[in-house]
């Protein structure tokens, strides 16, 4: 893949960013997400890839644009053929309260090389790069929480574990108290929560829990690039998902995915903040109709992490 891609995905992520950052904090996250989303399909069109969505805004006949399966790019002769995995905006609700951490993320890697992830839910396990190869999803927590510890050479109370706020994580949330361990919990946007693990200041060492199955894949792709380490088994709400996931060609439903399942090959993850987070700063409106962004550019094949701030003359951008 070539490397320079990367930083034209950077802009699209800006542009959904920017978009969707207007709506900020005003009740309203359906009116952000379809402006984050048109920002996005837009930007896509001005660079020459031939690209296909594999995980996007749903299935076609649910989401008019950014569909599963949709091409984007200009797709000129030589394009280079790559399937990417998005979200122009994770955290539709932390962007319509104004809350913490809202991002436009992008993952891209080489043809047929995401899982195809239905859209149901996944019990993740996440960690960054010196906890790589201490986890096992089909162990209990407190197992995890143990090996974690022995890997980053601290003690399992020093040890800060990342989990979505939601009743169906009380046993998780229990057992982790019991374990000793430090939580924090997160209202929306497990991506963040995820690659917050690899930051090393973050605070934060371990994401736990059930989120979104699309959002595992994105994940994963994000800490491949990192050289950090993931883990997911799909959680399946109802019947009809099930025969929807065979139908999609999943065979085994109680898989254990490993990151080479869920992202193989080489990868590159970009994101922008649209609030800001631990990780990344949101959008903010200068005077003279400029924005400034925060973005990261991650790229599997060397594991550079490049931050990006860039300050946007907004009234030159007339395709934004
Ligand atoms: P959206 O960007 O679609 O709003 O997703 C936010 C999110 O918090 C994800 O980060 C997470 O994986 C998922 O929702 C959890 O789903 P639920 O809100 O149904 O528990």
């Amino acid at each position: 893949m070539d490397r320079n891609l990367a930083l034209e995905f950077v802009r699209i992520t800006e542009a959904a960013a920017i978009a969707s950052a207007r709506f900020m904090g005003r009740g309203d996250g359906n009116i952000a997400d379809q402006a984050a989303v048109d920002a996005m399909r837009k930007a896509f069109d001005r660079v020459d890839m031939d690209g296909t969505v594999v995980i996007g805004e749903g299935e076609r006949d649910e989401a008019p644009m950014l569909y599963i399966g949709e091409k984007v790019g200009q797709n000129t002769s030589n394009a280079p053929k790559i399937d990417i995995a998005l979200d122009p905006l994770e955290g539709t609700n932390l962007c319509a309260n104004g809350g913490i951490g809202a991002t436009s993320v992008i993952a891209v890697a080489e043809n047929n090389c995401f899982l195809h992830a239905p859209d149901t839910y996944m019990n993740k396990i996440a960690v960054g790069p010196k906890a790589k190869g201490a986890i096992d999803i089909t162990k209990s927590p407190t197992e995890n929480l143990n090996n974690i510890s022995e890997a980053l050479k601290k003690s399992v109370n020093e040890i800060t574990v990342c989990i979505l706020d939601r009743p169906r994580h009380n046993e998780l949330i229990q057992e982790v108290r019991k374990a000793g361990a430090r939580i924090q919990l997160i209202s929306d946007g497990d991506v963040s929560g995820a690659i917050s693990t690899g930051w090393d200041d973050s605070g934060i060492d371990v994401l736990m829990g059930i989120g979104g199955a699309p959002e595992g894949v994105i994940s994963a792709a994000a800490m491949k690039c990192m050289g950090g380490d993931f883990q997911g088994i799909l959680k399946w709400r109802h019947e009809e998902e099930k025969t929807r996931a065979k139908k999609m060609g999943i065979e085994d439903l109680d898989r254990v995915y490993r990151l080479e399942d869920l992202a193989k090959g080489p990868v590159m993850f970009i994101a922008t903040g649209v609030t800001t987070g631990p990780l990344l700063k949101g959008v903010r409106f200068l005077s003279e109709g400029k924005a400034m962004t925060h973005s990261i550019v991650m790229r599997s094949a060397t594991q550079t992490i490049r931050t990006i701030e860039a300050t946007h003359y907004l009234q030159q951008k007339t395709w934004m």
